[in-house]
């Protein structure tokens, strides 16, 4: 079973829900089924668990303040893999906002070995640019690949100025799924302006795009189902979205606060 096309939602549209530990959460996408889940979550100062249950792996990356789990700390720009295990001490002093993929219990994609990454440290990769994306200016650190070529997570990140002189540009489809959480920056796409916080689930399948940039992005990418991105261009091309209205796709109904437009630009 696979989570839902949601293209794309503004995390600051959903509500923080409490958990019965005290975290603060929100739910991006899940498969209820499984626990396969994406989701911001917010630790209070001062936080503290001791688990002694199973746990599923979990992928995350720390977008402020800093959380220690098992002693090591991860601090703002830090990226965390977690595979399944038994018991955990989780601690945050200072409070904690991170960016959780949880796997599905017992999915075998969670078996590797456990990563801690402080990925401003490394160096961004310049030398791999899709042809048909040039207009970007593309640079990406890959964080994660999965076993048995089940995934790859990655930061991407792109100039500003990013809008080709042209009227119209093909379309992507790719066979694995795509994951996607604007940590800052913008993107323009059919679907409307995302601006940091915008987050989307894509199934494999389903053609997308155009998109381009006007200022500049930096994004943590997830590729469920392919450690490479396997691309097929379409023949037919499509107008270049500028400032399309948003209009978000989803297989399921969304609640009307997630399809309310969000501001698009700074107010001063
Ligand atoms: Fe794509």
């Amino acid at each position: 079973m696979e989570r839902k096309h949601i293209e794309f939602i503004q995390s600051q549209s959903l509500y923080w829900t409490r958990g019965p530990d005290g975290i603060e959460l929100k739910v991006l996408s899940e498969e209820a089924a499984t626990g396969d889940r994406a989701a911001l979550i917010r630790y209070p100062a001062g936080w503290q668990d001791n688990r002694e249950d199973s746990l599923s792996a979990e992928e995350f990356f720390v977008l402020d303040g800093q959380l220690d789990i098992g002693g090591e700390s991860f601090r703002r720009n830090y990226f965390g893999f977690l595979p399944e295990r038994t018991g955990e001490a989780r601690t945050s002093e200072s409070g904690a906002l991170v960016l959780s993929f949880r796997f599905a219990s017992g999915d075998p994609d969670g078996r590797s070995e456990p990563l801690r990454i402080d990925t401003a440290a490394m160096p961004w990769d310049v030398t791999v640019l899709d042809g048909k994306l040039t207009h970007l200016r593309l640079a990406r650190k890959i964080l994660r690949l999965g076993p048995n070529d089940s995934g790859r997570t990655y930061l991407l990140a792109g100039l500003p100025h990013g809008v080709p002189q042209v009227p119209d540009m093909p379309q992507e489809t790719h066979p694995h799924a795509e994951e996607m959480f604007m940590i800052h920056g913008e993107m323009k796409s059919p679907q409307g302006i995302m601006t940091t916080g915008a987050y989307f689930y894509r199934p494999g399948g389903i053609l997308h795009g155009p998109h381009v940039s006007e200022f500049g992005f930096l994004m943590f990418m997830r590729q469920p189902g392919s450690n490479r991105v396997i691309t097929e261009w379409s023949e037919r091309r499509a107008p270049l979205p500028i400032d399309a209205a948003f209009a978000p796709r989803s297989a399921f109904e969304l609640p009307e606060a997630w399809r309310t437009p969000h501001p698009v630009r700074p107010v001063y």
